[in-house]
């Protein structure tokens, strides 16, 4: 007869569930989900090992089990630990761990700069969401952040070594995916930073994942680039006959174009399967997918707030009555921007968008309407 794993009772933010011994109290919240869910910035229930770096994951201990209810003296990531019999766990229920909550993200934004209007994480950052849902909205610290010398890591991936939180994630990712390690956290305390070993470029088919893995914007896709917001960009899933991976991905587009590819995360932001770097980075026409409908983007993302058609039109007296006038809440960027229009490609320019492409089709625009004059 095969030996069940016992079934133990713990009780989050006053809701009791059973989950099999040997299951994290993060684990066990994620089971109840909503806000009784920690946040978690380094744990990646895909990535062995991870977890126990970042400190978001805080909770109170109130009733250690049913056979010790001695609390526990300290708050304790829950990503690390395991739930015990009758243990009794506070998370949002817990002004201690509100506070301490705060305390960390202030710690991650010591260093980490304040430039998310151009870093191209923004809408889908943890970091960001992080702040805004337990943050506080001042600085203590008036200490310069640290800077680093640029770093080229190859041809698809971006490093801004000043975003890293140090997670991790990246470094088991490659670790596990790879099976060959080429980078790593280097030096320890205040002098940490990530980095290839000895400037060593990444280079496996697999190295992609790293991008989708970093909750912040310390490693981006360097084919993705200003070249669009994410929240002007619709996903949708879609699969190709890969021989590499399970060729099951997410396409970031707008109209036809397909602006990025990433692999599909669950409600947790996991990547739900790896891809492989050509599915991620060479297949931008829509002809290379079977696209099987829009992707359900359910947690955080500002992409799903995005959606102001509802709320239009359940109330479009009130919406003008509180502004005073008829807003124009939905319209065409077309209309007023000559981004991602006619020659304007943005998905296909090789590298970053910048003046000169802009420039370029206004020069090619004055041409045409010159020569459309000149043969009247
Ligand atoms: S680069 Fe991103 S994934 Fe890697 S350690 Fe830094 S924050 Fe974490
Ligand atoms: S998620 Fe638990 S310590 Fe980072």
């Amino acid at each position: 007869m095969s030996e069940q794993t016992p079934k133990f009772k713990v009780t989050i933010d006053n809701i009791t569930i059973e989950v099999p011994a040997g299951t994290t109290i993060l684990n066990a919240a994620r089971e109840i989900g909503g806000d009784v869910t920690p946040p978690a910035m380094c744990y990646y229930s895909k990535l062995e090992g991870s977890g126990g770096k970042c400190r978001t994951c805080l909770v109170e201990v109130s009733k250690g089990s049913e056979k010790d209810p001695r609390p526990m003296p300290k708050l304790v990531a829950s990503c690390r630990t395991t739930v015990m019999d009758g243990m009794e766990v506070k998370n949002m229920t817990s002004p201690k761990v509100v506070e301490a909550r705060k305390g960390v993200v202030e710690m991650q934004l010591l260093n980490h700069p304040l430039d998310c209007p151009v870093c191209d994480q923004a809408g889908e950052c943890h970091l960001q969401d992080l702040s805004y849902e337990h943050g506080s909205s001042t600085t203590r610290t008036e200490f310069e952040r640290t800077t680093f010398s640029q770093e080229d890591i190859g041809e698809y991936i971006q490093l801004h070594k000043t975003r890293c939180i140090l997670c991790y994630r990246c470094v088991f990712a490659a670790n596990q995916l790879t099976g060959k390690r080429e980078h790593g956290v280097l030096m320890r305390g205040d002098h940490a930073e990530i980095s290839t070993f000895i400037g060593k470029a990444l280079e496996n088919e697999f190295i992609g994942n790293v991008i989708d893995v970093c909750p912040v914007g310390a490693l981006t896709d360097k084919t993705f680039r200003f070249k669009n917001r994410v929240w002007f960009t619709k996903p949708v899933d879609a699969h190709r006959n890969c021989p590499t991976c399970s060729g099951k991905t997410r396409l970031w587009m707008r109209g036809e174009e397909v602006f990025r590819v990433t692999a599909r995360k669950d409600k947790w932001g996991e990547v739900e399967e790896w891809i492989c770097n050509d599915c991620r980075f060479h297949k931008k026409q829509a002809s290379d997918w079977v696209i099987e409908g829009p992707s359900k983007i359910d947690r955080h993302s500002v992409i799903s707030q995005n959606h102001y058609q509802g709320a239009v039109e359940a109330q479009p007296e009130l919406v003008n009555e509180i502004i005073g006038k008829n807003p124009k809440l939905l319209f065409d960027i077309h209309e007023v921007s000559d981004v991602n229009r006619e020659e304007i490609d943005l998905s296909k320019i090789n590298g970053p968008a910048h003046s000169d492409n802009f420039l370029a089709n206004q020069k090619a625009k004055h041409e045409r309407k010159l020569k459309v004059g000149r043969n009247k």
